[in-house]
């Protein structure tokens, strides 16, 4: 069969995502390695029981909290490296 769907360009990556909050001597690791990729256009949702970590990603997403490990690229742009001011930009 022939799609005449035209591509999407990725939107959202992320690449083996982690990240581990430390609270005392304990550490809670809240995501292990995700990988996500969502085009443009597409619609996701999460699901999982209380404390699985789905406000965890989406929180490193919107550029409010960092990952222990990994990249996170949205519209080509690299969220890690990004300077305050550019996140500040981004949340705008
Ligand atoms: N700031 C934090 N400090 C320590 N542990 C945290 C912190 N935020 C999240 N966690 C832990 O990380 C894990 C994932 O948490 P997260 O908040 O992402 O879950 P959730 O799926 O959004 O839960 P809920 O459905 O209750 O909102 C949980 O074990 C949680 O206790
Ligand atoms: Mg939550």
């Amino acid at each position: 069969m022939i799609s005449t769907m035209k591509p999407q360009p990725e939107h959202v990556v992320c690449t083996d995502v982690f990240k581990i909050f430390k609270v005392a001597d304990l550490e809670v690791v809240a995501l292990r390695g995700l990988d996500l990729t969502l085009y443009q256009s597409e619609v996701l949702a999460l699901v999982g029981a209380s404390g699985s970590g789905k406000s965890t990603p989406l929180n490193i997403l919107a550029g409010y909290d960092s990952p222990s490990a990994g990249q996170v690229t949205i519209a080509g742009r690299d969220l890690i490296n990004m300077k305050s001011s550019e996140i500040e930009k981004f949340h705008r």
